[in-house]
């Protein structure tokens, strides 16, 4: 999420002002109409799913979590901790790779440790707060790890801060957006992951030249803005393709524009999707017209897209894939079902709605005829029903409400307006949706709520929620391109101290769920974002939860432990894995981040609240990634 000075998370604050039901209110119902009985949980069972057979406890409700298979979660957990390192189980080791600001080959230019590197500088190197990521295995022991760069910290990027915004630091601040790629290799002397140079080392950054695809063409006039197209911004999750591509994904896009033209005001679509005025905390657009929403109204358009990026071929433009819609999507998490590609995507603001695209045919064929899978399908809006069921709504030009007579122009439209489209389809508003993983085993799939407001009654997951939960939903004849499923909460995310109602011990107590995903020996991996506005603090009842960390699941058994606890005020994000199962990736992002529970870096002490990873007395926090492995060479989770 965006969060330039932590204060206020910007994804807490709803811009859907439609009078569709919140998951909540759903929830409390059910509760009230089932009373405890198991029937809605029996049905989420029929889906003739071989692998499904799990004891569901009551629909609105998680069940208590049992005992894991012993090969799942074989490592003893770590306890929540407050310190500023990375702290992992007994056995395993962690080690920083590819921190902000490392070159990306061995000419440079070499990472100042003052923010004193130029623009240029920043082009060449890693970007910044590092989130969603994925390893293209070259081998097992090598890689293409391609690395979203979220947002800035727009004061430590700067080595006199941010009060004055000059071109210059625009500039530097759009070099450190994007996505790197970069080529690691595991040590064959020491077995540590280190980077390498290659062709295929890259930046992607918020100037990159971009292309457009699908229905939502540059031709369209929405989009006619006064540049060439042009750069990915707050990159947050993403996800990969079965024919080897990587999706990235624009999230919280809205607060890079603004204006100090009074006489611009944002019409209903520009309010719906949070654009404003005064709505940015980076101020671009003082030293950038692009940025200016009076003087170039239609960029903002350009951005709210998932970006497909072709790994291996260096010089390819990133694709805006228009065909899945534009929203704050917070990932894309591709799968495949009867040879079709389904692509799961949250819109990460409170009270928004998880969509699914569905491609039309099956993606090889795509392929075989030069098309792209993820320009031709349909998109899709999650209704959850009182009942344990659900459907897919269609987002489509002339079906349902979306037809000329009310105001809708093509698919195009309906595209580029996708949150009035789901509005006015009747999807089911959600506390803040985040990351979704299906099981490889069965095709579950889960879908992270990170906190929200809430609208329900007093029953099951809370009103308001400050710690979040996770849902599970089966597709019907587990088959992911269905239109209907059966849904049930999964995990109530918290503390039993605060919320009785949390069936968590002392080894599992989290909040905040954002990022999840499965490894291949089917653990689901679960990692936290608790905003630094609440961390630590007893007063938000975050006090025995600790900093933010990674955590591994048994689906079967809901069984939870604590895997790794990261440094002061940073978030842990991103997941991937080695080809052999032996090294996990994990992304820290925003160490040392201004905290209400650790205080405020300043441009004299970027250090006050962390100085994770080098620990330089002159230095600053810097995000990076983290390579865990186990001592003996087992696989990770053993
Ligand atoms: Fe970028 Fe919703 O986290
Ligand atoms: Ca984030
Ligand atoms: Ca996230
Ligand atoms: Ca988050």
């Amino acid at each position: 999420m965006t969060r330039v000075n932590a204060d206020v998370d910007p994804d807490d604050i709803p811009s859907n002002p439609s009078a569709n039901r919140h998951i909540q209110d759903v929830m409390s119902r059910r509760a009230i109409i089932k009373g405890g009985t198991v029937v809605a949980a029996a049905g989420f069972l029929t889906t003739g799913l071989a692998s499904s057979a799990v004891a569901y406890g009551r629909p609105d409700k998680p069940g208590r979590p049992g005992k894991p298979g012993k090969e799942l979660l074989g490592f003893e957990a770590v306890p929540p901790g407050t310190d500023d390192a990375i702290v992992v189980p007994a056995g395993y080791t962690a080690q920083v790779l590819i921190p902000w600001g490392t070159p990306l080959n061995s000419r440079g230019p070499a990472w100042k440790k003052d923010a004193s590197n130029t623009a240029a500088d920043q082009e060449r190197q890693i970007g910044s707060n590092h989130d969603g990521m994925h390893l293209f295995p070259l081998s097992k022991d090598s890689g293409l790890l391609a690395v979203n760069h979220e947002y800035v910290d727009t004061q430590g990027l700067y080595t006199e801060g941010d009060e004055v915004v000059t071109k210059e630091k625009v500039d530097k601040a759009l070099a450190a957006h994007g996505v790197s790629i970069m080529k690691i290799r595991r040590n064959r002397e020491n077995g540590a992951w280190e980077h390498v140079d290659s062709p295929f080392n890259r930046r992607v950054t918020g100037s990159t030249p971009v292309k457009f695809s699908g229905p939502v063409t540059l031709e369209n006039d929405a989009l006619k803005s006064n540049n060439a197209p042009q750069g990915t911004l707050n990159n947050c999750s993403s996800g990969y393709t079965p024919w080897g591509t990587y999706v990235t994904c624009e999230e919280n896009w809205n607060g890079y524009f603004g204006t100090e033209d009074a006489s611009w005001t944002p019409d209903a679509e520009e309010k719906r999707y949070g654009v404003a005025a005064t709505g940015t905390p980076y101020r671009w657009h003082e030293a950038d017209e692009r940025f200016d929403l009076a003087k170039n109204r239609k960029e903002v358009n350009r951005f709210g897209w998932i970006v497909e990026i072709n790994p291996f071929a260096p010089r390819s433009a990133p694709v805006k894939r228009t065909a899945l819609g534009r929203f704050k999507h917070e990932g894309a998490t591709v799968t495949e079902s009867r040879g079709r590609v389904v692509v799961y995507s949250g819109d990460d603001q409170d009270g928004e709605y998880v969509y699914k695209f569905v491609g039309d045919g099956r993606w090889r064929d795509r392929l075989r005829r030069g098309q792209s899978p993820l320009d031709h399908g349909t998109l899709y809006v999650a209704k959850f029903d009182d009942n344990g069921s659900g459907v897919w709504l269609p987002l489509v030009f002339g079906q349902g409400a979306l037809t000329r007579a009310n105001g809708w122009k093509d698919q195009a439209d309906v595209l580029i307006r996708t949150r009035t489209a789901a509005d006015a389809v009747g999807a089911t508003r959600l506390d803040r949706p985040e990351w979704v993983a299906v099981d490889p085993k069965n095709k579950d799939v889960f879908l992270t709520l990170t906190n929200g407001s809430g609208n329900g009654g007093a029953a099951g997951p809370r009103k308001p929620n400050p710690y979040g939960h996770i849902l599970r939903w089966a597709e019907k004849g587990g088959d992911n391109t269905a239109l209907s499923f059966k849904w049930e909460v999964f995990i109530l995310s918290g503390d039993p101290a605060y919320d009785k109602t949390v069936e968590l011990g002392a080894e599992a107590i989290h909040g905040s769920p954002d990022g999840i995903g499965f490894d291949e020996d089917g653990r689901l991996w679960i990692q936290t974002d608790i905003s630094n506005s609440s961390q630590n603090l007893p007063a938000k009842g975050y006090d025995n939860i600790g900093n933010n960390m990674l955590l591994a699941c048994d689906p079967k058994t809901r069984e939870i432990k604590r895997f790794l606890v990261g440094p002061r005020g940073s978030e842990v994000t991103g997941l991937t894995f080695s080809a052999d199962g032996r090294s996990l990736f994990v992304n820290i992002q925003h160490p040392g981040e201004s905290t209400t529970a650790w205080g405020s870096p300043t441009v004299e002490n970027p250090r006050v609240v962390s100085n994770w990873p080098d620990f330089d007395p002159a230095g600053r926090p810097r995000s990076a990634t983290v390579v865990v492995t186990k001592k003996d060479g087992g696989r990770i989770g053993t």
